[in-house]
């Protein structure tokens, strides 16, 4: 190995709002397949990432599960860590932005902007929901397009006509948390002075931190004017307080990347690094994002410029992939394409998955579309038909002669081809060309099938004489399914775990490739071929999760086997006045009714004491099933019921006819 590097990589923090879907867990295992490369190759190399917990959208969740905004953001980093480890991602530290470290950080960094001139304070005006008494975002505002009219549009744009507008331009703007008309109202705002960097960042963007497409990208919004950057929100805002300006949050954008550093932060705190060793203006280190292409702006414009104005160094690279799409078209939750990580979790292997979206991986910003067809026929024939049949159709040869391997290769020229592959494998890891290095890997697995199909050792087995050929040719494809086992490590851990166990050696990629002899220990089944049901069944469950779950009164209680005209007749149904309602001594549930027909009176007990005072019931009309036969009951006789809706106890809802009918009417 020529220089150790050091390495901080990232993934973006997800939003601490929702569940972990394949769209994210593309993102984590793009990184954790880089990350595993590196230390393979024995870089001291480490991984953080984090929840993103701050914001409205936070708090309005958890007021919508009735918990506070610390318990749900604990609630989902514990559901995140979870599915991450689920699909083997080594998170050196998955932390939270909720932290001390990121509330240290934030507040250091943003009193460096400060200082030095970065922070400008205005008033602005903005849509305030006057019932929640909340600052209203865009999103939280509905309203008719002010250009086409069309009803139900958010407050950015339109999504009839495409029109882009501010959101008190609305036609009858609501809010959408109250329905609310928002109110404009005025308050002070901070913001980072963004176009002081302009001549910086156009100089960072092209300095090799960013993939040319994306700085092709982004040089349009540096010609286009920047704006200042709005970082301040008011309370009640979860997040963390403004130092010196009470009322006033940051932005959850402001300490998200700073999320980054406190991750790390709070691991090199308990591993005794220093944090600064990554982070000062002049650390050797290196520090790579990666992150999809709907938050290149934040990480290759804010994020630079606010790191160069608090006296730290930038990163490395800030490596920007495309979105994932199933079967064609954007994960949707009607089709059952919109998939949690946990459901795919619940049906298949997490290495499937790594594999395939290894084999498809580039360093471009392109979308990866995941067909599941094809997901299926891919990693059946190169993982199971191609690699791991390496294994299974010699170890058995190498076990029946006695377990030992021999120490030189039988077929020199074909044991070249792989240590030459070795350097360009290696690369294309490097450049992020993951689907380069396995479509190498899978031409020297065709190799070595190859190789042992024309040798043909079952074969040779049951010839006299041949024993040391057999092993031989056994040997050499054993050695070949070591170097490949070596090159899918970092895709495919797990394999690479089962196969040590069998090869009786830990795989290390820090030194060149060297054949080996000796012995190897029994060969088990290493991964099972994907079964197309359990595919299917993962989107099954991916589609009923999407469909609300049917709730309410005609779900508990669906509507009763159909009745003829007569058999309703037979219910007489009288309106009666409650002329005296009265507490019953030993019975908790009841009260005593006395209903005027008109004349006549009824007596009736009936259970709807947790819902009413009976000084509230008399003098109500109500509405009697007056031909009912009475009832002993322990209190006396009970004749006829009222009628009520409603589930019990304090949700009891007795029937009420409309003003003007009169005791002993029938009800038809
Ligand atoms: N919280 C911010 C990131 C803050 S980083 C300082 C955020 N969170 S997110 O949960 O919406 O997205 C997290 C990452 O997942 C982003 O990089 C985003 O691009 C990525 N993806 C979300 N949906 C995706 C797909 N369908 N496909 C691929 N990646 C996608 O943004
Ligand atoms: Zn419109």
């Amino acid at each position: 190995m020529t220089t150790r590097r050091k390495i901080m990589v990232t993934s973006a923090l997800p939003y601490a709002n929702g569940e972990l879907h394949l769209g994210h867990l593309m993102e984590q295992i793009q990184t954790d397949i880089w990350v595993r490369f590196q230390k393979l190759r024995g870089h001291e190399c480490h991984y953080f990432c984090a929840d993103d917990a701050h914001g409205t959208a936070i708090t309005l969740k958890a007021e919508e599960q009735g918990i506070s905004p610390e318990q749900h953001i604990d609630n989902m980093h514990a559901a995140h860590k979870a599915v991450s480890e689920g699909f083997l991602i080594g998170h050196d530290n998955y932390y939270t932005t909720h932290s001390p470290e990121n509330r240290e950080l934030a507040e250091m960094i943003y009193q460096r902007l400060d200082a030095n001139g970065h922070i400008a304070k205005r008033s602005i005006t903005q849509a305030f929901d006057p019932e929640k008494e909340l600052f209203l975002a865009d999103r939280y505002i509905k309203g008719a397009c002010p250009k086409c009219k069309t009803d139900d549009q958010y407050g950015d744009n339109c999504e009839a006509c495409g029109a882009t507008y501010s959101p008190m331009e609305l036609i009858n703007p609501v809010s959408v948390l109250t329905g609310a008309t928002p109110v404009p109202k005025e308050s002070e705002h901070y913001f980072f002075k963004l176009p002081e960097f302009a001549d910086f960042l156009k100089q960072w963007t092209r300095a090799g931190h960013l993939q040319d497409e994306v700085a092709n990208k982004v040089a349009e919004w540096l010609d286009a004017d920047l704006q200042e950057w709005d970082i301040s929100r008011d309370a009640p805002y979860f997040g963390f307080e403004i130092p010196g300006a009470p009322g006033k949050y940051f932005y959850v954008w402001l300490d998200a990347p700073i999320g980054y550093i406190a991750s790390l932060k709070n691991y090199a705190d308990q591993n005794g690094i220093d944090w600064q060793e990554y982070w000062s203006p002049d650390s050797t280190a290196e520090v790579h994002h990666f992150i999809g292409k709907d938050i290149v702006n934040f990480h290759a414009l804010f994020w630079p410029a606010m790191l160069h104005s608090a006296e730290l160094r930038t990163p490395t690279k800030v490596n920007v992939h495309g979105f994932v799409t199933v079967n064609g078209k954007k994960m949707s939750k009607s089709r059952g394409t919109f998939i949690n990580g946990q459901t795919y979790l619940a049906h298949l292997d997490p290495e499937y998955l790594r594999y395939y979206f290894a084999a498809k991986l580039t360093n471009a910003v392109d979308d990866l579309d995941l067909n599941l067809d094809d997901f299926i026929a891919r990693v059946n024939s190169d993982l199971v038909g191609k690699v791991v049949n390496i294994a299974s159709r010699t170890a058995k040869f190498i076990a029946k002669a006695g377990g030992e391997m021999s120490a030189e290769p039988a077929d020199a020229e074909l044991w070249q081809k792989f240590t030459s592959a070795e350097p360009a494998i290696a690369e294309h890891y490097e450049q992020r060309n993951f689907g380069k290095a396995m479509r190498e890997i899978m031409a020297l697995a065709d190799a070595a099938n190859e190789y042992i199909a024309a040798a043909e050792p079952w074969k040779m087995a049951k010839e006299e004489g041949r024993k040391q050929e057999v092993i031989d040719v056994c040997s050499q494809g054993i050695n070949m399914f070591r170097a490949i086992m070596t090159f899918l490590k970092p895709v495919t851990p797990l394999l690479a775990e089962r196969a040590q166990d069998f090869l009786g050696e830990t795989l290390s990629w820090a030194e060149p490739l060297a054949y080996r002899g000796g012995a190897i220990n029994k060969f088990k089944p290493l991964l099972q071929r994907i079964e197309k049901d359990k595919v299917d069944a993962m989107i099954e469950a991916s589609k009923e999760e999407a469909t609300p779950k049917a709730t309410g009164p005609l779900a508990d209680e669906p509507i009763c086997d159909e009745i003829e005209f007569g058999d309703f007749a037979k219910v007489d149904l009288r309106v009666a006045r409650i002329a005296k309602a009265a507490h019953v001594e030993g019975a908790d549930k009841l009260l005593q009714l006395t209903l005027d027909l008109g004349g006549e009176t009824r007596n009736v007990f009936s259970g709807i004491k947790s819902a009413y005072k009976p000084e509230d019931l008399e003098g109500r009309l109500t509405v009697m099933v007056a031909n009912l036969k009475p009832r002993k009951m322990k209190f006396g006789l009970s004749e006829g019921m009222v009628l009520a809706a409603g589930p019990g106890g304090s949700e009891i809802y007795l029937l009420e006819p409309d003003s003007g009918s009169q005791p002993g009417q029938r009800v038809m």
